[in-house]
């Protein structure tokens, strides 16, 4: 046998790279065309997943363990041992079967000169977790899975809420359909989804969203090559009815691939449409993404916070900006960011979001309205930028967001879990005429 026919000896092999700095979402999609069957594509996800999630746990219960550490090439090994203790503890697998399916994968692996230890290492976890878990829950990095830096910026940030943010990024995230409007209403998209046994609830304040119970094959449910609906978290459906565009509007999505809000606003009301990016490698995902719900938009490729190389000096009506951010709201579901994302990076995060929405806001009619949003959870990029970005434009006020949120100084704040949702900020920016 081969790691390639081996989902487990394919995902130590990821999850190694990806703890060493790939991306779980790219590493993911580059290995699922690798196993035909939709149960064992399953099953890499749930491993990468909460191998990424537990990571730091995980990690630290071996080293609790072995005499010696692995050696850097081993780190497959060590991925490995780590997905067997999350199928253990984390996924419930019967124990001796994950122990013994730990083992033929250290054979898949070409390893087996591993196969021994692993048996062992597992075999012992299951005699001394107890005392080992007591050694790591006594502190906050192990026993969380999160980095010190994240942490401490949560308690600083949310006093109040941390441990229930730590808790909600640790737990899988349900998954949200939003419905095409153009293409059908959401009564009808239930009902297809129900016939095909897919337990789904509506939810009040989101008109355009359904819940799924469980998380599925996306593209194989029923209505998706038709364009009926999109994936998109609950709290992300919000920032097209904040937008508030209307017919015959000029409207700027600065941040736009892969075009989730784009499609939306496209869906709520003929506008005319520019979808901007920086990166042209995202630019085919965001055009599939709106051929296939049938609709269109002006795509152009440009740095946002350098509009003469893109803008032809027509002013806009609304303005989105999406804002590249630390994505510390959705770490439910890229739980990689915990093992890639530094301190460091916030600094220059929040410098690059006051760059793009200075840049962007004289691209603005006066009346007109910029909405700013991100998926962090950090006061840094969210109520201080825009307290900053306030005091620094006279010609610029903001609206109140019309929903039961946290207040975050001029905005609004939904934490990870809560509603089911993303961590997810809005502000509203009006600019006085
Ligand atoms: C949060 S994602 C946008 C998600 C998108 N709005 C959606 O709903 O599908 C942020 C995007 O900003 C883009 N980006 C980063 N820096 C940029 C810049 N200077 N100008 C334009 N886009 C930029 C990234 O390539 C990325 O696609």
């Amino acid at each position: 046998m081969n790691s390639a026919a081996n989902p487990r000896a394919l995902a130590a092999q990821a999850l190694a790279e990806i703890v060493a700095g790939k991306s779980l979402r790219a590493t993911f999609a580059a290995l699922s065309t690798k196993l035909p069957d939709t149960r064992d594509r399953a099953l890499l996800s749930a491993l990468l997943h909460t191998g990424a999630r537990w990571w730091l746990h995980f990690d630290a219960a071996l080293a609790a363990m072995l005499e010696r550490p692995l050696h850097e090439r081993e780190a497959d090994v060590q991925a490995l041992l780590v997905l067997g203790l999350v199928q253990i503890e984390i996924l419930h697998l019967p124990e001796y079967a994950a122990v013994a399916a730990t083992v033929e994968a250290v054979r898949a692996l070409r390893r087996p000169a591993f196969a021994g230890l692993v048996n062992a290492l597992l075999r012992r976890w299951l005699r001394e977790r107890d005392r080992i878990n007591a050694q790591l829950d006594a502190d906050a990095v192990t026993r969380s899975a999160h980095p010190r830096w994240l942490l401490d910026t949560l308690a600083v940030d949310w006093p109040d809420m941390a441990q229930s943010i730590v808790a909600a990024n640790n737990v899988e995230a349900p998954l949200w359909l939003r419905v095409n409007r153009r293409r059908g209403t959401r009564e009808d998209l239930s009902g297809r989804l129900t016939a095909a046994g897919i337990v789904n609830e509506a939810p009040q304040a989101l008109p355009d969203a359904l819940l799924l119970a469980h998380s599925a094959d996306v593209a194989h449910l029923p209505g998706y090559a038709e364009g009926l609906f999109s994936v998109q978290d609950g709290a992300a459906q919000f920032a097209a009815p904040l937008l508030d565009a209307r017919d015959g509007m000029r409207v700027l999505d600065a941040c736009a691939a892969p075009g989730g809000k784009s499609a939306h606003i496209l869906e709520h009301a003929d506008v005319e449409l520019v979808a901007l990016d920086s990166d042209p490698r995202r630019l085919p995902r965001l055009r599939e993404n709106l051929a296939r719900l049938g609709l269109r938009a002006d795509i152009r490729a440009g740095d946002a916070a350098d509009p003469k190389g893109w803008w032809d000096g027509r002013a806009f009506d609304r303005i989105l900006l999406d804002a590249p951010c630390s994505a510390s709201g959705i770490i439910r579901r890229q739980p990689d960011i915990k093992l890639h994302r530094r301190a460091a990076d916030i600094d220059t995060l929040v410098s690059l979001q006051a760059r793009l929405a200075d840049a962007l806001w004289p691209l603005l009619k006066p009346g007109g309205r910029l909405v700013y949003a991100t998926c962090s959870v950090f006061a840094a990029e969210n109520s201080r930028r825009i307290a900053a970005f306030l005091a620094a434009h006279a010609d610029a006020g903001s609206l109140p967001v019309p929903f039961e949120w946290h207040a975050a100084g001029s905005g609004a704040q939904n934490l990870p879990g809560e509603g089911g949702m993303d961590g997810f900020f809005y502000a509203i920016l009006e600019k006085y005429n």
